[in-house]
């Protein structure tokens, strides 16, 4: 049965009532879809619009048809047109007239807007909670190895020495970042669209403002059009998903590389590894793979949003019915990833000799033994020209900067010293790097210490 049988002369065709209808997937608000309509009824009934018998039964009925859904009691039909419909309807069958006063003053273009944004209020706080896990799951990490030297890479060439730990930290301050994100767009969430209608408000006397305060919003939509049409708060919320995800596909790429055969500076355990149908050695990153490929999902379902709004002339088009899933799939996803990767890393085993001796290849302290240079009096230029020769004679050789002859060192340049060794040891480079920021052990203890600051923020 629909609501809007009054004009028409005949039933819905079946394809387009399957194709219309939203309930597969608009069923999940259901709670919203009730506790908005709890705020809307009392404030009805508050302003005089409805009468307090009929409050009453609204609000039993709607409780009670909550409890239902919540322990199977009641279905969703899959015939619906949507969730809205199928709980006005079912109370209507149940209390009558009232049940039919209840969307007085309101339209489901404004319910749904309203719907989403409390669901929204609802689930970004939880994937938020998700992420913070794993920062906190990181810097835990990090802390065992502040110590732990391994090469950093630019171009993926061994460029200069930092830490497991100093590398781990980087992904810590991304993903505060992305929280902090998700909480600003819950800011924007958090308002109320109810009162606009289905585009130009309505004649009632709503009392808008005490809507949004009962159902813990923190303002009301300032235009009517812009209540019912606006969804740049899902855009938004799909743009952080999607940046969220981008951090979390290179993690990913980086655990991958880093457990091949070939790095070796990391084991996944059993337990988050998985093998091969044919090949008895193989035990392969697929958690980090997923995580990468479902990256493309998040960022599909922020390309499908903005698509399907570009064109929309004010107010509400029906194509905006595709927000929702596009929210859903993205927050699950989102949500997906982030509990499966957490213990992934958790359950690792770091090989710190592994990143050491990679480390010592590949030339990583070059800058260092340049700088060397220019504290004994060189232009940097010129410092970086004479330790060039002096990599090139060692890639010749198959030798190491520590491992040169200070005969060797002062045939580039008499100002090598003996203590040109003391300046390249790999530890001297990482040390020398103690600035706000750098790879030195107490520089990244201190990034530690301010991240877990941060981490306070969303323990409330
Ligand atoms: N199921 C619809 C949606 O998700 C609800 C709003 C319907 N409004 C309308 N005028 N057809 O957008």
């Amino acid at each position: 049965m629909k609501l809007w049988t009054g004009r028409f002369s005949k039933e819905t065709d079946a394809r387009v009532n399957d194709f219309n209808s939203s309930i597969r997937f608009d069923s999940r608000m259901y709670a919203q879809d009730i506790e908005g309509s709890i705020a809307h009824a009392k404030m009805l009934c508050a302003q005089g619009i409805i009468e307090p018998e009929d409050c009453e039964a609204i609000l039993s009925g709607l409780g009670e048809i909550k409890a239902e859904l919540e322990c199977g009691k009641l279905t969703f039909p899959s015939d619906a047109e949507d969730i809205h419909t199928f709980i006005e309807q079912t109370l209507t069958a149940r209390v009558g007239d009232a049940g039919k006063r209840l969307h007085t003053g309101r339209s489901r273009n404004d319910q749904v807007a309203l719907d989403l944004r409390l669901y929204l209020r609802d689930e970004i706080p939880r994937t938020v909670s998700l992420i913070t896990e794993l920062v906190r799951t990181l810097c835990d990490v990090a802390e065992k190895n502040v110590g732990t030297v391994m090469p950093g890479y630019t171009h993926l060439q061994r460029a200069q020495p930092i830490t497991f730990g100093h590398h781990l930290m980087a992904y810590v301050f991304m993903l505060l970042r992305d929280c902090q994100r998700l909480c600003d767009c819950l800011g924007r969430t958090k308002i109320s669209p109810l009162g606009s209608g289905a585009l130009a408000g309505t004649t009632y006397p709503l009392d808008r403002a005490a809507v949004a305060e009962s159902l813990g919003l923190e303002g009301i939509t300032e235009n009517s059009l812009d209540g019912v049409s606006d969804r740049d708060f899902a855009m938004e919320l799909l743009g952080a998903l999607s940046i969220v995800m981008v951090h979390l596909s290179r993690f990913s790429e980086e655990i991958i590389l880093w457990s091949s055969f070939e790095f070796k500076f990391i084991e996944l355990d059993d337990g988050f590894a998985t093998g091969s149908s044919i090949m008895p050695q193989k035990k392969n990153p697929d958690v980090a793979e997923l995580v990468r490929g479902k990256s493309g999902r998040v960022f599909g379902d922020l390309t499908a949003l903005l698509t399907a709004m570009k064109g929309l002339p004010l107010a509400y088009n029906k194509d905006m019915q595709e927000d929702k899933e596009a929210v859903f799939d993205a927050l699950d996803t989102v949500n997906l990833c982030v509990s499966t990767f957490t213990p992934m890393i958790a359950t690792m085993t770091v090989i710190p000799e592994n990143m050491r001796a990679a480390a010592a290849k590949g030339f990583i302290n070059a800058t260092d033994c340049a700088d060397y240079l220019v504290s004994k009096g060189l232009p940097f230029r010129d410092a970086y020209k004479i330790t060039g020769a002096a990599v090139a004679m060692c890639v010749r050789e198959n030798k190491t900067l520590e491992g040169l002859t200070l005969e060797e060192y002062r045939s580039f340049s008499p100002v090598f010293d003996e203590d040109v060794y003391a300046a390249v040891a790999l530890e001297t480079c990482l040390a020398g790097r103690r600035l706000a920021g750098g790879p030195a052990p107490e520089a990244v203890k201190e990034q530690i210490a301010k991240a877990r600051k941060e981490l306070e923020k969303y323990e409330a």
